[in-house]
Order: structure tokens, then sequence, then C-alpha cells
């Protein structure tokens, strides 16, 4: 077994382009460590340079404490399963999964009673004389799976081994994917962009954004305490509302002025001193759309009024679009880095400084609907005035840069 660390690992790719920024993680020995975030954010770029199948351009991949960089795939014992399985066509099951052990020269007799034990775990005993084109997606995926997992390499790479299948596979393969690694005790990396997939299998979740570490920690921290906006609202299972407000304040505590609407956060709240630090000054508020339901009994401060947009039918609730009147705050990417630059009449090797710097967090503001959770059983009609409560306990408050407002210990 092994860990793994990336120390201000940074990636620029021929073309100029800064796909990952000194990137610092470490994975403990037998750590499941998900890498989580949006299509391009630099997830397969950061696997591969743990795998060895693309240079590092500057810092350094420790693996079991040593320097890495200059290792051929070959030395590393590592395992790397593909979004697409990438199986060898013209072999049978059983051949693909001997393979790893034969390259290894493990003794015939041995390599056969492995390949039929594995195949029993992963369910794929039935197929082991088929060719891969006669299987299914999901066994597929198992016997890359299984191919990657028979020779017990130290750490196991995984890009996205459940993408291309459908949501039943995806479940089952996601349970097995969590007991099989974690009885086996290997260090596992797994990348993804579903939030669900992190949230179940993560020991620890990394949130990567534009090649840049965005946030880490347990799936409890990162969901229930984001350090950032971007965190909060790729971690939700619904959109996050993000609320454009000017903090001021009054006796009671910090007023949220939102324009037409205040929201109070009273001084019993331990967030409001962190707050009153940006009096005056913009902050983002994040509501949950959960914690946005429909309310009789309002408390002064603790409401939010508008009129119902449209309803979305979710099964065991709707989902409705409130126009509120207020300013909303979304993301837009950061500015790509520029292009390889000529210089002296030569083509010269792109450095980080050509590359563009991260920016700020960017938040552009736009007046636009509030996303509400409506009980089912309750009727609705479209333009129906309706009175939100907010419980400002289960805010989440972010600066302009998209940090936390209050200090997120982890
Ligand atoms: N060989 C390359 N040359 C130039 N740019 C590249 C190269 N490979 C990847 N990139 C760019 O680097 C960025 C990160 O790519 P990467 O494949 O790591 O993203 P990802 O997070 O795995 O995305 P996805 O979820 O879509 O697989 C992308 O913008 C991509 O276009
Ligand atoms: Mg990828």
């Amino acid at each position: 077994m092994a860990s793994v660390a990336l120390d201000a690992v940074s990636k620029i790719y021929p073309n100029g382009y800064l796909a990952v920024e000194h990137l610092d993680l470490q994975v403990a020995d037998g750590e499941f460590l998900v890498l989580l975030g949006p299509s391009g954010c630099g997830k397969s770029t950061v696997l591969r340079m743990i795998a060895g199948l693309e240079e590092v351009t500057r810092g350094t991949v420790f693996l079991n404490g040593r320097p890495a960089n200059d290792l051929m795939p070959s030395q590393r014992d590592i395992a790397m399963v593909f979004q697409n399985g990438a199986l060898y066509p013209h072999f049978s099951v059983r051949e693909n999964l001997a393979f790893p052990l034969q390259i290894a020269k493990d003794d015939h007799e041995a390599i056969r009673g492995k390949v039929v034990e594995l195949s029993r775990a992963l369910g794929i005993d039935q197929t082991l004389d088929r060719k891969p084109a006669t299987l299914s997606g999901g066994q597929r995926q198992r016997v890359a799976m299984g191919r990657a997992i028979i020779r017990q390499p130290s750490v196991f790479l995984m890009d996205e081994p459940l993408s291309s299948l459908d949501t039943a596979l995806r479940t089952e393969l996601r349970l097995e994917i969590g007991s099989m690694t974690r009885e086996l005790g290997i260090t596992t990396l797994y990348v993804t962009h579903d939030q669900v997939e992190a949230l179940t299998l993560a020991d620890r979740i990394a949130v990567l954004r534009d090649g840049v570490l965005e946030d880490l920690g347990t799936p409890g921290q990162i969901y229930d305490d984001p350090a950032t906006a971007f965190t909060a609202g790729f971690l939700g299972t619904t959109q996050l509302n993000l609320v454009v407000a000017q903090v001021q304040r009054c006796a009671d505590g910090v007023l949220l002025d939102l324009g037409n609407q205040r929201l109070l956060v009273p001084w019993a709240d331990p967030r409001a001193r962190p707050l009153l630090g940006h009096f005056q000054q913009q902050v983002m508020v994040g509501i949950r759309v959960d914690d946005l339901v429909p309310t009789d009994d309002p408390r002064p401060g603790m409401f939010l009024d508008g009129r119902v947009v449209t309803l979305e039918y979710q099964g065991s609730s709707w989902t409705a679009l409130v126009d509120a009147g207020i300013t909303t705050a979304e993301f837009v990417p950061r500015p790509r880095p520029r292009p390889r630059r000529r210089s002296g009449g030569f083509f010269r090797r792109p450095t980080l400084e050509d590359a563009a710097p991260a920016q700020e967090h960017v938040g552009i503001h736009r007046r636009s609907h509030l996303m509400a959770r409506m009980p089912s059983g309750m009727k609705w009609q479209r333009s129906t005035p309706v009175r939100l409560a907010v419980d400002p306990s289960r805010l989440l408050f972010f600066g302009a840069d998209g940090r936390r407002v209050d200090p997120v210990i982890r």
C-alpha cells in the first residue's frame, strides 16, 4: 500500500494551457479520496500526472514519500480505470483479467485461480470466455475494474468509471467499488463530477475549480460547512440560492439588506460578528433550496416575500421558482490563460507566468428567481404570492471573493 502526495504541482500543456495550478494534496495510505469538479477543471490531468501518463510541469508528485516525477508508469505500482473501460477487444474476459499477471510472470495455475476467484467476486464468472464486445456496459466496467485490481496495486486511480452507465447500474457498482476498495485497503483517487458519488464514496473530497484546489474535507465538512460559495453550489442536490446583500446593523443584530427586503441575523448567532466585518459592503448569502419553505407564521427579518413564477414536480415535493425582486449572484469562468507567446523570434516553453493567474472569485449579479421547496399536497398556482421562512442559522455567508465570512475549521 502507499500514500500519494502532490507538492505545488502545476501542469501547463504544450499549447500554453494552465490546466492545474499549484496543487497541494496528501492522500494517506488506504484513504479513498474523491477529486470532484466540473468538466474541464483538471481532474483527469491530476490523475494522469500521478499515473505518469502526463509530465509534471512544476512541483513534485510523491509516491510513498519518494519523488516520482521521473518514474515510468510501469515503475509506479499504480492501476488506472478509465471511463470507457478500455479492454483488449480480441481477448476474452479471462485473458483480459489474466493479462496484468502474465506481464508480471506469475505462475500459470496461480493466474487461473486468481482470475476465477476475482470474476466470482465481481459477478462476471459467467462471462469469462466472452469477448468485450458481447458484454453489457456494466459488465465491461467490472472487467476493467477486475483487471486493475487483480495484481493488487498500491494505488488505484479511477477516472469517472461509472459515467457511461445507467442510474441503476451506477448505484449498484458504486456500492461495490466502496466495499471492494475498503476491504482491500488500497489507496484510491477517484475522479467524478457527480456529487452523489463523491458524498457516498469518499473519506475526503477535494473540490477542483479551474485547476485550483477550492476545498478539501470529509463529505460532512464539505456539505455542511463549505469553505467557498462554489463548493456550496456544487454540492447542493439542487442549486444553491446565492443572494447579494449589503451588511447593515440594528439593535437586534446584523441586517442583510436585499434591496426590497431584509433578513436579520441576531447577535446571538456566532456569525453576526464576522459579518459585521463587512459592514456596508456586499456579501453573498447562500440559501439552500430545502431551507426555503412556505410559512404562515413569519418572524420579523426571517422571511422573504415573492410570487411563484413556475413549479416543477419532484415526486415527494415541488420546486418553485419565486420572483422576490432581489439580486442573485452566479459564477462566471475564470478568464482563459493566454496562448504560448513568441519571444525573440523563437517559440519557448510556456511558464506559469505566461498562463493567466488565478483570478479572484467572480460573481456576476443579476436579478433572478429564488428556488424554493413547496410541500406536496398543497395547491399552488402561478403568480400566487408566497411567503418563505428563512432560518438565519441555516444561511451561509460568503465575501465578494467567494470565501466564507466566518472561519471554516477543518
Ligand atoms: N493535451 C492537452 N492539450 C491542451 N489542453 C488540454 C490537453 N488535455 C487537456 N487539456 C485541457 O485541460 C483542461 C483540463 O482537462 P481535464 O481533462 O483534466 O479535465 P477534466 O476535469 O478531467 O474534465 P472532464 O470532467 O470533462 O473529463 C481542459 O480545459 C482541457 O481542454
Ligand atoms: Mg476527465
